[in-house]
């Protein structure tokens, strides 16, 4: 890989033509590899979302990757770290295609009000230490068509930029800035890229309506906390923080 400059991101690297899934691939091997393994594929056949949703892609023309690290860190701290792989991700586009992303909170990555690419981080604990997270990024890069009922709200980018995009600069990049943005993580703390994920998210500052533990609220988002929670003001002016959860942005 000529445009790797990593020192473990992506120094191990699994490449498949078919998988049902980087993710369910990633956490079978995951005690097995070392830290930062990556494993890419062409194509999944039971590609997962989050929330239990299926994950869509073409044959060839998006990536799929998921990044296995093994971070020291107590579990509460991957809702933050999700949020650093968003960034990244947005740096990634940026750099290759000289277009500006937004963050959905908490790991929609948004171009023209379509999402183009989803996040999925899954990770196996203790009480109070990680063992390993995935890292699942899906990417739609070069795919042209989507099924009907993702037509309104998903796009790639080679539809957005009237172009194709090369897919390996793409997941060189990805990876590069995930070394770059995990280690400042590790280093100095969610703290310190608090500012940039806040700066590039299109969530803080709108009316959401979040479906939360089956109960439906509604608010104006107004911060991300230095765990990664996203903030909500409600109408009677109650604050919640909320973990995670399904937020519906007006106008997206
Ligand atoms: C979402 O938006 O719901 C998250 C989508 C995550 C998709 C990626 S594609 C690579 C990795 N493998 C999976 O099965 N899912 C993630």
């Amino acid at each position: 890989a000529p445009y790797l400059n990593t020192k473990f991101i992506g120094r191990n690297y699994i490449h498949k033509e078919s998988l049902s899934s980087t993710n369910d691939m990633a956490k079978e091997l995951a005690y097995k590899v070392p830290d930062g393994t990556v494993i890419v594929a062409e194509e999944q056949t039971k590609g997962r979302g989050r929330m239990g949703r299926s994950w869509f892609s073409e044959k060839s023309s998006c990536i799929l990757t998921s990044v296995i690290l093994k971070p020291q860190i107590r579990p509460e701290k991957t809702v933050a770290l999700t949020q650093v792989a968003a960034l990244t991700v947005v740096k990634a586009i940026e750099e290759v295609c000289s277009v500006k992303t937004k963050i959905k909170w908490p790991n929609d990555i948004i171009l023209n009000s379509k999402k183009v690419c989803g996040i999925l981080t899954e990770m196996s604990s203790e009480i109070d230490v990680v063992n390993y997270i995935v890292i699942g990024i899906g990417i739609n890069v070069n795919c042209t068509e989507f099924p009907d009922d993702l037509k309104e709200k998903a796009t790639s980018l080679q539809l957005e930029l009237e172009k194709p995009v090369d897919r390996k600069k793409l997941l060189a990049s990805l990876l590069n800035n995930l070394e770059i943005y995990y280690k400042e993580y590790e280093e100095k703390g969610f703290e310190s890229l608090r500012p940039l994920i806040l700066e590039n998210s299109i969530t803080i500052g709108k009316e959401v309506r979040v479906i939360y533990t089956d109960r439906e609220i509604r608010g104006q988002a107004i911060a991300i906390d230095k765990e990664g929670k996203l903030v909500i003001k409600t109408e009677k002016g109650e604050e919640i923080a909320l973990l995670s959860g399904e937020v519906s942005v007006r106008g997206l």
